[in-house]
């Protein structure tokens, strides 16, 4: 199975994956990391993990579609299988998801469809939530609002901050992304409508 990875910041996902794959937990190959930010820490890592890492400028295309549209050509080249964001931070555009309906999966931290977008812990913990947690889906056209895939709560404590709280997400993030795209690989998720529900393959 061909992986892609479009990230913007960090990477720490892209880690846990590379990580999961070197366990064989994951039975498939990042073949390009992407990315809109040129000096990204993502790219920084695929470079150390020998995997292919392109930076796209957004400013030199005209619209979101035009950029993405690069985009998808670079995916569609290297015959993709599964495109993964990872802290990837642009909204896709419609085209973009028709294209590749059903193999794009994003992480984001809270508990969807509670807090979408972004800052989504700050948000909770703004408002006040006791329980936290993060959300792997399918996208579609909406703002996280794809089919849920794998979804785990943990506690928000008294006395959290933001990185507190986020950091505490992050440890659950690097769990379940590896977990929900071995599913995948797996052909063991089936949708109906809106569920995605896990089957034995
Ligand atoms: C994660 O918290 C993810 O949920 C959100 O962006 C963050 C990316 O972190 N979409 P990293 O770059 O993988 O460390």
């Amino acid at each position: 199975m061909r992986l892609a990875v479009l990230a913007s910041g960090y990477g720490s996902n892209l880690q846990a994956i590379l990580d999961a794959i070197s366990r064989k937990e994951v039975a498939g190959q990042v073949r390009v990391v992407i990315s809109d930010v040129e000096n990204a820490f993502a790219l920084q890592r695929a470079r150390e993990n020998g995997i292919e890492a392109l930076y796209i400028n957004p400013r030199d295309y005209k619209d979101r579609e035009a950029f993405d549209e690069v985009v998808s050509g670079q995916l569609m080249e290297r015959k993709i299988d599964l495109v993964i964001l990872a802290g990837y931070m642009r909204f896709l555009s419609p085209p973009f998801v028709r294209k590749f309906r059903g193999r794009i999966m994003n992480i984001h931290p809270s508990l969807l469809p509670a807090f979408p977008g972004l800052n989504g812990v700050k948000k909770a913990l703004s408002h006040g939530v006791k329980v936290s947690g993060c959300t792997v889906h399918f996208v579609d056209e909406g703002l996280d609002t794809g089919p849920i895939i794998l979804q785990e709560a943990v506690p928000v404590l008294d006395g959290d901050t933001e990185d507190t709280l986020h950091e505490r997400i992050h440890g659950l993030e690097h769990r379940l992304y590896p977990q929900a795209i071995q599913l995948f690989i797996e052909k063991k998720l089936r949708l109906e409508g809106r569920r995605c529900i896990r089957f034995e393959g």
